[in-house]
């Protein structure tokens, strides 16, 4: 699998040492958690600190929106490098609209849901989607443990995928640690995201080999 740390769970006080590590590490992703203080309980930061962060790292970032509003979003985070956009379905009765915009801005366009949505909400889009991004956790904060059911959304959605033939991948993001990795893996998740795992892990550098050792996708 892929890994994309989250800076939110890292000093964000010195991110270009923290993207440094990232990328002396060998991890694939960053992963940037936009929250509004509206869709979730929590504020973090915008496209102005993810611009920033644009000069001091090669790394492709995955940029998760966690706002009322996502289309208020998109022109200023084109031509930041993102490789994924993520917004949640939650948010949005528009989401073709919203995949087309962020695919003609040059960015790969990914739905994300809340643990209590079901699949069913986004069933329509995933032919037109690049990525899919389930979460572990209710987002608003890192260092949130697990909800286990999501397991069983992943494996419905990795079959979905099979039966109808797409090809979007498949990100978990909150909540992923050592003890739930062989798992998402062999479910077939193609991307983690890590906050509390990948910053607390004592060797950083064996945790993202563990990660990217294990079989998915
Ligand atoms: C939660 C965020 C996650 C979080 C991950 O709202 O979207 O990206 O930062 O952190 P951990 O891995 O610690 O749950
Ligand atoms: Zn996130």
């Amino acid at each position: 699998m892929k890994i994309a740390p989250s800076v939110l769970a890292g000093d964000l006080a010195n991110l270009t040492e923290m993207l440094q590590d990232i990328e002396a590490n060998g991890c694939d992703l960053v992963h940037f958690d936009v929250m509004d203080g509206h869709f979730v309980p929590n504020l973090t930061f915008g496209p102005p600190l993810i611009k920033a962060a644009r000069r001091h790292t090669k790394l492709p970032f995955d940029v998760h929106l966690m706002v009322t509003n996502p289309a208020d979003y998109l022109e200023s985070l084109a031509d930041l490098g993102l490789k994924n956009l993520s917004f949640h379905i939650e948010v949005t009765n528009s989401a073709p609209r919203m995949i087309n915009r962020i695919r003609e801005l040059g960015m790969r366009p990914s739905i994300a849901l809340n643990p209590q949505t079901g699949l069913t909400a986004i069933e329509q889009v995933l032919p037109l989607i690049d990525n899919v991004m389930i979460m572990g956790v209710d987002p608003g904060f890192a260092g949130q443990q697990f909800i286990s059911p999501v397991f069983n959304k992943v494996e419905s959605l990795v079959e979905y995928r099979e039966e109808n033939e797409l090809v979007f991948t498949i990100e978990v993001d909150g909540g992923v640690n050592e003890n739930n990795l062989s798992e998402l893996g062999a479910i077939g998740v193609d991307i983690v995201v890590a906050g509390k795992a990948y910053f607390s892990a004592p060797d950083r550098k064996a945790f993202v080999q563990a990660v990217q050792a294990t079989l998915g996708g």
